[in-house]
């Protein structure tokens, strides 16, 4: 072939329309891996740069294009997920909605970013608002609104939300904002459970076309960016499947090695995949056993239990409940 990309000394590209060059970057803004990635085509010539900056680009973009660093927070990245929640990004609304009520601390305008997230059906934002209701997040401990986290709970376990549904496993397990009912508890757990092994299953057929031999060797699919997965856990399995919102990794990081501090007094949650903080002193469950470590929810608990604390905890085993890793309270 000639040489494909240049025709009568014009780039093929100066041909190509706005509306074609959009399209295109409306797909990359949508699949790009990293921020860096995206970025890149800012720096390849003007045009890029004034198209990568479209509103119909910066609705689409995925949430890995929100995957900043906190080391690399600025102003910049700031008023970039301003814009993009400008242009109607829903990722980019909740994403720095999180940022702003954990770690900038700006609760008002941060519950209404996740707020509007939320009504746009975003289910990381809606079990988000979920968390913030049952705790009071922000506001005293009068602030609680059972009830609400309830139903919060519920409309993103309809969206598929595997956090929500385990933790709305947990309330109608406890009677906790809803009405008691150990039965239908039980069940919501247990799909909990078994969509994770689905997840499970699909990754280890994805990474091994034969079936895994039973040996003492544990199995790990990496580059996810996620967590082992508990449920196997048991068996000698170390898979990781689930993906962890970039929010979560952000805020996670701003604590712990970021330019966040925690007040004296607070806490993070002790499950890695979280990140959420406390707002006030005593806002989150400890576990009643060893009481070292700290969680944002039932669902969190439960998980960080079976993926971790299970091993560290100085649990008698009649403690802990066997049906679903649950500590007795
Ligand atoms: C952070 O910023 C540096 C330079 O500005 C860049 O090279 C690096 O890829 C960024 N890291 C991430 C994870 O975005
Ligand atoms: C528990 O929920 C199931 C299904 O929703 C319902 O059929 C049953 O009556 C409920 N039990 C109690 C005690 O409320
Ligand atoms: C599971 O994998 C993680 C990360 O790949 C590793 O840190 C951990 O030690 C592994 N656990 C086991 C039991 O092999
Ligand atoms: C925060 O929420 C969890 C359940 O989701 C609850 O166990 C804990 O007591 C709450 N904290 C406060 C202060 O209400
Ligand atoms: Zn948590
Ligand atoms: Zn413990």
């Amino acid at each position: 072939m000639r040489r494909p990309l240049k025709h009568n000394n014009h780039d093929l590209f100066d041909y190509l329309s706005d509306d074609i060059v959009i399209f295109i970057l409306t797909k990359f803004s949508s699949t790009a891996a990293s921020p860096s990635q995206f970025f890149t085509i800012f720096l390849i010539c003007k045009r890029l740069k004034r198209l990568g900056f479209h509103p119909m680009v910066l609705s689409k973009a995925g949430p890995k294009v929100f995957a900043i660093k906190p080391k690399n927070w600025s102003d910049r990245s700031h008023l970039f997920l301003r814009r993009c929640v400008t242009d109607g990004n829903v990722d980019a609304c909740y994403t720095l909605g999180m940022i702003r009520f954990y770690c900038l601390q700006n609760r008002r305008s941060g519950l209404s970013l996740i707020a509007k997230a939320a009504t746009k059906m975003h289910a990381p934002a809606l079990y988000s608002l979920a968390v913030i209701q049952f705790n009071g997040s922000g506001g005293s401990k009068h602030d609680k609104d059972l009830r609400a986290g309830v139903a919060l709970s519920a409309r993103a376990s309809l969206l598929g939300h595997l956090d929500a549904l385990r933790e709305l496993g947990h309330c109608l397990q406890d009677g906790y904002g809803v009405k008691q009912n150990i039965s239908q508890g039980r069940k919501l757990l247990v799909h909990a459970n078994l969509r994770e092994l689905l997840l499970i299953l699909r990754a280890v057929m994805l990474a091994s076309p034969s079936p895994p031999s039973s040996s003492s060797t544990p199995l790990t699919l990496s580059g996810l960016n996620d967590l082992s997965v508990p449920l196997l856990s048991d068996y000698g399995y170390n898979v990781t499947v689930r993906e962890i919102h970039p929010a979560n990794w952000f805020l996670r990081e701003w604590f712990e090695s970021g330019p966040g501090m925690l007040n004296e007094g607070l806490r993070l949650c002790s499950h890695m995949g979280c990140g959420r903080v406390e707002t006030r002193p005593h806002e989150f469950r400890r576990c009643s056993v060893c009481s070292k470590v700290n969680y944002c929810s039932r669902g969190c608990q439960s998980l960080d239990w079976k993926l971790r604390h299970k091993r560290e905890c100085s649990t008698p085993n009649l403690w802990f409940d066997d049906n679903d890793g649950d500590i007795a309270l």
